[in-house]
């Protein structure tokens, strides 16, 4: 039996080890200020989390990006279910809820961007009816204080 709901500001101690499995290593203290900032801005961020008999299960956090160049869409921050609980359907419940509430919001369209590597994830989206629109390199360039 699996429950969403909004992820709340004492989850990031539970998040945590979930952050991890998507390969972002975090402390529930690294966490915290990170999901303060997100939940403060609820009219462009949502965080979903599933919960089980276990405790929470996987997440998901979508945000809408405004853009000069076209008009704002839901981009996929990131979704990560727990390796012990894959393949139940929870990545899609918790997909589909991002997906209504980007309806509400009045978002026609939504994207993720996925490392090469996650072959087995590019297969669960195209399987929830997401192509792949193009490839890109990200660049990145550290900025001394
Ligand atoms: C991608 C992910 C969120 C899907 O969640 P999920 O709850 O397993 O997904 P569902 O049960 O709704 O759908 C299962 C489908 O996901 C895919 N899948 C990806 N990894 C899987 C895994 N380890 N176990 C089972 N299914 C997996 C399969 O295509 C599967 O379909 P199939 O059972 O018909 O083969 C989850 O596998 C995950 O957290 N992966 C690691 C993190 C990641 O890559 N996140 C995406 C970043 S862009």
């Amino acid at each position: 039996m699996v429950n969403l709901r909004p992820a709340r500001p004492d989850d990031s101690a539970a998040l945590a080890p979930l952050c991890s499995e998507l390969g972002y290593p975090a402390s529930a203290e690294q966490l915290a200020p990170r999901l303060a900032a997100l939940l403060s801005q609820p009219a462009t961020h949502v965080l979903l989390v599933a919960e089980n008999a276990s405790g929470l299960c996987g997440w998901i956090h979508g945000y809408i990006r405004p853009l000069l160049e076209s008009d704002p869409a839901l981009e996929i921050g990131g979704l990560v279910v727990a390796e012990r609980v894959r393949g139940q359907g929870i990545g899609a419940l918790l997909l589909t809820a991002t997906e209504t509430w980007a309806r509400q919001q009045g978002v026609a369209q939504i994207t993720v961007r996925s490392q090469e590597h996650r072959t087995a994830a590019h297969r669960f989206y195209q399987r929830q009816g997401y192509q792949v629109a193009k490839r890109q390199l990200c660049l990145r360039k550290a900025l001394a204080a």
